[in-house]
Order: structure tokens, then sequence, then C-alpha cells
């Protein structure tokens, strides 16, 4: 039997082996190095220095632009920013709509984030836990966080969407807590609106949080995940996306964006989706879910709760737009950083026409109402050649 422990093992093994070699491969599409290298310019020196790394002649060359930015750094000067939205007019309320529309839906969104952040569980020793929060913790990261899972043991059915996995002091950390700020910062109470229904239960433990604290330790940075739907591509692009400016939240070191974090997805189903794939963009290591934890108390030694999929004023579910504004950087670097590590080559389309093809739906719901009206708007433009299919799920009858 291949356990968990073993997994664990051989992680740990190689996580050792990677350290020797100190030089990062980012992995990230060329327009974005320029950026990863101004964050960590520790970084550029050694690769500046050492022949193996990948992107030498990048950071010598004069496409490395040693000013370039994301937009939410506090240095970050408006002309050397990632990219700028742009807005067709001036907004009702007299505010700057590209700056409304930049804090709702582009890297000023990350700035929020970044400076609500706030400590609740202070570590007073080297040794000790930690957990800090963005508001009402839409995002939280943690040190030496214990879980116990003893509950699933109970169940009778596999769990989505649940807030009771966790009871009472079922997690938990060595530090000073800040139990009544905690208290007050527990407000959006839906399972994919915050982390306010396990950390409502979060309890200052007497001892330090270690090997002997847990079943087991998880050494590896962990990512875990309250999902939306996986089977619509929309949704559970909510949770791709929230994943990749969540990494932006805890880049404080060069490794944030590297492909071997731990996915823990908070659901004791199976994890099942059509595009599942995306997760190789944020690791090579298969999912997590609940069931590999049942019963078990675990440590986690470093573990990030990353903003949820379906949040109150979040993105991209419900998300107040101001209107009239396009082109956000933070939406095309996602789907740059998607297409390069998915590898997914760019085709240049050598088709006279451009083909669209409607996908209809042949469910009870959802369906377009105007489909008509719009296919033959559709077929009366000559640059398109056109065609609708039916796309629904397939289901195995027996
Ligand atoms: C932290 O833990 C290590 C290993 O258990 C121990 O040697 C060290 O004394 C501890 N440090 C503090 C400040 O408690
Ligand atoms: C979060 O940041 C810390 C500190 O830089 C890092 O050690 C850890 O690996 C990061 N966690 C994840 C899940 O990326």
């Amino acid at each position: 039997m291949f356990t968990l422990e073993l997994f664990i093992k051989i992680a740990i093994l190689f996580s050792v082996q990677k350290v020797e070699s100190f030089i990062q491969d980012p992995n990230l599409p060329e327009n974005h190095l320029s950026l990863f290298y101004n964050t960590f310019p520790e970084e550029k020196v050694n690769c500046l220095k050492e022949q193996s790394c990948k992107n030498g002649d990048f950071v010598k060359s004069n496409q490395y632009d040693p000013e370039a930015c994301w937009g939410f750094e506090s240095d970050c000067k408006r002309e050397n920013a990632f990219q700028i939205p742009k807005c067709d007019r001036g907004s009702e309320r007299n505010e700057d709509p590209v700056k409304v529309f930049y804090n709702q839906a582009d890297f000023g969104y990350v700035k929020t984030q970044i400076e609500e952040l706030e400590t609740y569980c202070y570590p007073k020793t080297i040794n000790d836990s930690s957990l800090e929060c963005s508001k009402y913790l839409r995002y939280c990261r943690g040190k030496k966080i214990m879980i116990d899972f003893i509950n699933l043991l109970k169940l009778k059915e596999p769990i989505r969407y649940n807030m009771d996995v966790l009871k009472k002091g079922q997690i938990g950390g060595h530090c000073e807590l800040k139990e009544s700020e905690l208290k007050k910062a527990v407000d959006h109470m839906g399972a994919l609106q915050s982390w306010a229904p396990e950390l409502r239960f979060f309890e200052g433990k007497p001892n330090v949080i270690d090997e002997h604290s847990c079943d087991i330790v998880i050494k590896e940075p962990t990512f875990i995940m309250k999902i939306d739907a996986t089977y619509n591509m929309y949704h559970h692009f909510c949770d791709f996306f929230n994943l990749y400016i969540s990494m932006f939240l805890n880049q404080s070191q060069s490794d944030a964006f590297e492909n071997n974090r731990r996915i823990l997805i908070w659901e004791s189903y199976n994890y099942d989706s059509p595009f599942a794939d995306t997760f190789k963009a944020f690791t090579q290591k298969p999912v997590w879910t609940l069931n590999s934890f049942k019963g078990k108390k675990v440590c986690f030694e470093n573990v990030v709760m990353p903003l949820l999929p379906r949040l109150i004023f979040g993105l991209y579910y419900n998300t107040p737009l101001i209107s009239g504004c396009k082109e956000s950087g933070m939406f095309r670097a996602f789907s740059e950083f998607v297409l390069h590590r998915l590898e997914i080559p760019k085709h240049e389309h050598k088709l006279p026409k451009i083909r669209v093809t409607i996908l209809i739906r042949r469910t009870k719901y959802r369906q377009i109402l105007n489909a008509d009206e719009l296919l033959n708007e559709l077929y009366s433009n000559e640059n398109y050649e056109v065609r609708a299919v039916s796309f629904e799920r397939y289901v195995k009858r027996y």
C-alpha cells in the first residue's frame, strides 16, 4: 500500500534535495519575469551568477524591465504597472472610474487584501504558531496549525459546503490569541463566503504544536480550498482564479509560485472535474480531500486559506463592477499564467472566417432564451462560420 505517511516521507526527501539548487525557476510567462525578478531582487543576483539559471539570457537582455511592477506594490508607479484598465466615461459618482475598477477587479484588489491583514494568533517564540487574515477572514495564512478531523468518522454521507466539519478546539495553535478580535471578524457565515465557519472554533493550545501534537505532520506548504461547483467552468474557474491571486497575497519568499504545493479540498467527495487538469498549473502533486485525513489530527506547518469563490463583493461571483470599464491586468495575468503552465500552444487562425460555436443546453434550466435571435444575428454576419451545438453532461443510464 502506498500510504499517506509514505507519500509524505518521499515528499520530504524530495524537498530536502531541492534546497541544494537554490536557483528558482519560477516557470512564468516571459512577460511576467521582470515582475518576478523585481519582487525578488536576490533571485536576479543568483540568476546572473549561475550558469544553470534558465532565465539568464532574459535577465541580461533589454527585454528585462527593472522598473516593472504588478500594481499592488506600495512603490509601484502607475506608468510601470502591468496594465492599466480602460474606461469609456467618467462615473456618476465623481470618482475616477479607472481607480474604482482597479480596486474592484484588478491588482488594486490584491492591495486591499494585503492592507487588511491582521494577526489573530501572535507567535511569542520561534516555535509558536501564527494566524493572520484579511477582513472577515476572507483570506488567511497560518504556521503550525493543528486541525482535528475526528468528526469525519461519524459522517454517514460525504460532505460538501458543510460548515460543521470542526467543533470548538478542533483547530488551534500555540500563540497569544486575540480572541475577541477573532470573534468580531466572524461575520460572513457562509461556506464559500469566508473561513469563519472553521476559524470560529480556533483555540489557543497550551503546548507548542509539533510532531507530538498530531498523528500526521504536513511540512509542505498547503492550500486548503473550499471550492465551488467543479462541473461548471465558470464556477470552478472562480476557484482557480482566487487561488492564483492568493499566491500574490503570500509571496514573501521567492518560491511563492512554485508548482509543488499541497492542495487540500475541504470536501469528502472524491475530487472530480472535467477541468481538473487546471490544478496542474498550481501543483504537480495530486490533490487531497478530507478523506485523506479522516479521524486524524493533522499539523500543518504552513497553511494558506485562499480567497473564496463566493465572497461578498469578491471575485468573480456576483461581483459589483463599475460599468464601462475593461482590460483588467489581473485577469490577463491569470489567463497567461494558466496557458503557460499548462503549455497550451497558441495557434494563429488561418481560416478565412472566424468559427463561432454556440453551446446550447438541452437541460431544463439555464437555457439561452433568445438563442434563435442570437443565432440569426450571427448567421447574417459573413465574417463568421456559425454552428449551434447541444452541450450537456453525459448521463449514464442503468
Ligand atoms: C524550538 O524547538 C527546538 C526543537 O524542538 C528546540 O530545540 C528549541 O529550544 C525551541 N526554541 C524555543 C525558543 O522554544
Ligand atoms: C506562504 O508564505 C510562506 C512565507 O514566505 C512560505 O514559507 C509558504 O511556503 C507559503 N505558503 C504557500 C502555501 O505557498
